[in-house]
């Protein structure tokens, strides 16, 4: 059986690791893999040291699309994706979550009749002005397997017609769905031991366990608004003026470009001079998981991040109106603050003083998520 993989963005490098371990591991005479990166993240440290790391193969195509408008980044993938699937003739198309690279790959390859198979299938912000959200609508509608991480994504898919109880031969028109885990949640598993043996970043960053915060800001919403990213980032300045502790805060290229043009000039100064906000390049996937596993509490708009904020039992602030992992805020391990300061210093205090009493069952699945995957996707082929 031959599978094409879609990858282009961070995240999308690391769920990919799950699958290309779980082939390696247990289905290497049964699968070849042929990983098309479309280029979407090209810095080194948003995306080779993944692939350095985490034990991708080496792409077979790069695409080199890079930055653009959403037309013509995705477009650009489309032809691109399209040209591949021709010449290699898959069985399945597999795609990952819900980004420009996920409906480039959904819609070349539907256009084509070759079956997609959908990873993080049926997660839903109910916010169609997120370019994420109407990526994911349109790749479950186009996919024929379609991978659920949580039961809110089952229960989304079927309140949109989809059946669980479909049998195969499957189609688009006739999908499978199946519910089966979160392959991030392998992945932090997996990758947990191999974080605490091989990343130094406490160290070089020095830093003590339960003595700092973790936040990530990146969503477009955020980093473009100017009011959203001034209310995020005077959060940031008060929380760590009044607990005199450090905020370390990874950057992603997005915000580092629109600090500057849209906070306004004396925050940004004061940004700038507080040395309790750590402002740095993007992390390794390793030394991530280490400063999750370690901090005190997290704010983030990724969705990612929370969710890894939830697999290490730490508090998750979530910097956006809604989530799409709505299980870890009704269990009380996360609160939705959007890009509101009085929320954000509430919620503070609030996990300040109950981050103890928190309880964190499993949510994610058994941590082979990605096994699954692949035995049902040879069931299929
Ligand atoms: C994309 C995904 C988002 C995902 C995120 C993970 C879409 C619509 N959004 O958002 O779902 O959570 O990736 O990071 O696909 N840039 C660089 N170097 C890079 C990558 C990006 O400088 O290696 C800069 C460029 O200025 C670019 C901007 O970041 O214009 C945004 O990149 P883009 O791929 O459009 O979206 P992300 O914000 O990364």
């Amino acid at each position: 059986m031959k599978i094409v993989t879609i990858i282009g963005a961070r995240p999308q490098i690391i769920k990919a690791a799950a699958l290309s371990r779980a082939i390696r591991n247990h289905f290497a005479d049964q699968i070849k893999e042929v990983i098309v990166h479309t280029g979407q993240h090209y810095d080194v440290n948003m995306s080779q040291v993944f692939i350095d790391e985490l034990g991708v193969p080496e792409p077979d195509y790069n695409l080199n699309i890079g930055s653009a408008g959403h037309g013509v980044q995705t477009a650009g993938m489309i032809t691109g994706i399209e040209e591949i699937l021709l010449k290699e003739k898959p069985d399945f198309l597999v795609i990952y979550g819900d980004t420009n690279s996920t409906l480039a790959g959904a819609v070349a390859a539907s256009k084509i009749h070759i079956p997609i198979a959908h990873v993080e299938a049926g997660l839903r912000s109910f916010n169609k002005s997120m370019p994420e959200e109407i990526n994911r609508i349109m790749a479950d509608h186009a996919s024929t397997l379609l991978f659920t991480p949580t039961p809110t994504g089952l229960d989304n898919l079927i309140n949109e017609g989809f059946s669980k109880e479909n049998k195969a031969p499957f189609t688009p028109d006739h999908p499978g769905v199946f519910h089966c885990g979160d392959v991030m949640y392998d992945n932090s598993l997996f990758f947990e031991t191999i974080a605490r043996e091989k990343s130094k970043i406490l160290n070089e960053l020095n830093l003590k366990e339960g003595e700092f915060y973790l936040a990530t800001v990146h969503r477009d919403n955020n980093t473009d608004q100017p009011t959203r990213l001034n209310a995020l980032f005077e959060a940031f300045q008060e929380i760590t003026t009044s607990t005199q502790k450090t905020l370390v805060l990874p950057v992603h290229p997005r915000t580092r470009k629109m600090l500057p043009q849209n906070l306004n000039d004396e925050l940004y100064a004061k940004v700038n001079e507080n040395p309790f906000i750590r402002m740095i390049d993007p992390m390794s996937f390793l030394d991530m998981i280490v400063l999750e596993k370690h901090c005190d509490m997290i704010f983030t708009d990724s969705g990612g991040v929370q969710k890894e904020a939830y697999f290490f039992q730490k508090p998750a602030l979530i910097l956006r109106s809604e989530t799409e992992w709505k299980e870890i805020v009704t269990q009380g391990c996360a609160r939705v603050v959007n890009a509101d300061k009085i929320k954000i210093l509430e919620a503070f205090d609030y996990f300040n003083t109950n981050k103890n009493t928190l309880k964190f069952p499993t949510i994610f699945g058994d941590g082979k998520a990605a096994e699954f995957i692949v035995d049902i996707l040879l069931k299929n082929s």
